[in-house]
C-alpha cells in the first residue's frame, strides 16, 4: 500500500536528538530559540514563537490579540477542528463563512457580510498548502480595524508571489509527523509585530519573564529541545521536500484524467502538503484505490459546523453550499516527498482507471 504521508527521518535528526538528548536540555532551551531564529529567517518574518502544537500556536496567536469573551471571529469550516476550536479556548465565537470552489480556501467575497461589531479577527486557513487570499483579506482586515491570524499549519514554505505564508498579521504552523516538515508534535507563531511576539512568549511560559515572577495567567504551551531538535534537521530539508511535493504535482495535473485536479492561483506557490483531487463516487473512489494498492484520505469528512460539539453549541444551520459540495467530493492522494517515480506512476495508473470505473466527474461545475 502507498500511504498517504511518510515521514522522513534521517541520520541527521538521530545525531541532532540524540546531542540534545546528551546535553541534559530536554525541555525548552538553545535549540528551540535556534529553530526560532531559523523558522523566522525561513519564512521571512522579524520573530517566531515556537510552541507545542499548531493547535496552541494558533491558541495563543489569538490570545496574543486579546481575543476573548463576547468577540467573534470570521473563519473558514473547511478545515482540521483546531482552527475553531482555537477561537472557542479563548471564550469567543467563530463565525463560518464559505470557500472558494477553486482553491478551497476563504471566499474574501463574503468577509464583509460577516463582520459585526463583535468581530475581532479574520482566521483564513491555508488549507492542503495553498495560501488564502492573504492580499485581500489583509485588506479588509486593515480597513475595518481587525486582527489577522493566518492557519498555515499546511503551508510551510507556500507563499504569494515572493511573500511566504506566515507574513501577514500572525502566522502559525504545526509541526505534525504528516506536515512538511516535523517536530514529532510542535508549533510555531511567525509576525513582524515585536509586542504581539512578547506578549505571546510571556503567555507560552505562564505569564513569567523573571523566574517564578508571574505578571499574568499563562499555559505551558512550550515545545522541547528534543522536537526542535528534529526541526533543526528537518528545516534545511524543507525546500527540497517542498520540490519534490510540486514536482509530483506537476505529473499529477498532467496526467490524471476524469479528476479535477487542484487549481492553484496565479502567482501562488503551493507547498502541496496535500494534492486534493474532486471525484465522482467520492467513497466508492478511496475504497476502488485501496483494492488497487494507494492510500487516500478525505480531508475532512465533516466540515467543523457540523461537528458534534458545534452542533451541541447551536452551529449547523448556518448556509455554506460550497463547503458541502466540497465536503462529498474531495479525495487526497498521496504527495510527500518520499514517493518514488515508479509510485507515482501506480498512484496515476490507479487513479486513472478507477475514474474509468466510475465515471468521471462532472466538470463543468467547478471550470
Ligand atoms: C489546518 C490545521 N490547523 C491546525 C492544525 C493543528 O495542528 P496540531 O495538530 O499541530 O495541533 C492542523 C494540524 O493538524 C491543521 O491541519
Amino acid at each position: 500500500m502507498i500511504p498517504i504521508a511518510r515521514p522522513q527521518m534521517g541520520e541527521e535528526e538521530k545525531e541532532r536528538v540524540w546531542e540534545a538528548m546528551a546535553s541534559g536540555s530536554l525541555a525548552q532551551g538553545p535549540r528551540v530559540r535556534e529553530l526560532e531564529e531559523q523558522f523566522a529567517a525561513f519564512v521571512g518574518a522579524g520573530h517566531a514563537v515556537a510552541t507545542s502544537s499548531g493547535t496552541t500556536a494558533l491558541h495563543l496567536a489569538l490570545l496574543g490579540y486579546d481575543i476573548g469573551p463576547g468577540d467573534e471571529v470570521i473563519t473558514v469550516p473547511f478545515t482540521f477542528i483546531a482552527s475553531a476550536n482555537s477561537i472557542l479556548y479563548t471564550g469567543a465565537r467563530p463565525v463560518f463563512v464559505d470557500i472558494g470552489e477553486r482553491d478551497f480556501n476563504i471566499d474574501p467575497s463574503l468577509i464583509e457580510a460577516a463582520i459585526t461589531e463583535r468581530t475581532k479577527a479574520i482566521l483564513p486557513v491555508s488549507l492542503y498548502g495553498q495560501p488564502a487570499d492573504m492580499e485581500a483579506v489583509t485588506e479588509i482586515a486593515e480597513r475595518r480595524g481587525l486582527a489577522v491570524v493566518e492557519d498555515a499549519a499546511q503551508a510551510h514554505g507556500a507563499a504569494i508571489g515572493e511573500r511566504k505564508s506566515g507574513t501577514w498579521g500572525a502566522g502559525t504552523f504545526s509541526f505534525y509527523p504528516t506536515k512538511n516538515m516535523t517536530t514529532g508534535e510542535g508549533g510555531m507563531i511567525t509576525t513582524d509585530d515585536g509586542e504581539l511576539a512578547e506578549r505571546v512568549r510571556l503567555l507560552r511560559e505562564h505569564g513569567m519573564k523573571v523566574r517564578y515572577h508571574h505578571d499574568v495567567v499563562g499555559y505551558n504551551f512550550r515545545m522541547t529541545d528534543i522536537s526542535a531538535a528534529i526541526g533543526l534537521a528537518q528545516l534545511p530539508k524543507l525546500p527540497a521536500f517542498n520540490e519534490r511535493r510540486r514536482a509530483i504535482a506537476a505529473r499529477y495535473d498532467e496526467e490524471l484524467r476524469g479528476v479535477l485536479t487542484p487549481s492553484v492561483r496565479a502567482g501562488v506557490t503551493h507547498a502541496y502538503h496535500q494534492y486534493t483531487l474532486r471525484v465522482n463516487e467520492r467513497d466508492a473512489f478511496a475504497e476502488a484505490l485501496k483494492v488497487r494498492g494507494v492510500g487516500s484520505a478525505i480531508y475532512y469528512p465533516i466540515p467543523v459546523h457540523r461537528q458534534k460539539p458545534f452542533l451541541a453549541i447551536g452551529y449547523g444551520h448556518e448556509a455554506l453550499p460550497v463547503t458541502d459540495r466540497l465536503t462529498a467530493e474531495v479525495l487526497s492522494i498521496p504527495v510527500h516527498p518520499s514517493l518514488s517515480d515508479d509510485e507515482v506512476s501506480a498512484v496515476i495508473d490507479a487513479v486513472n482507471a478507477t475514474a474509468v470505473e466510475l465515471g468521471p466527474i462532472e466538470a463543468a461545475a467547478a471550470r
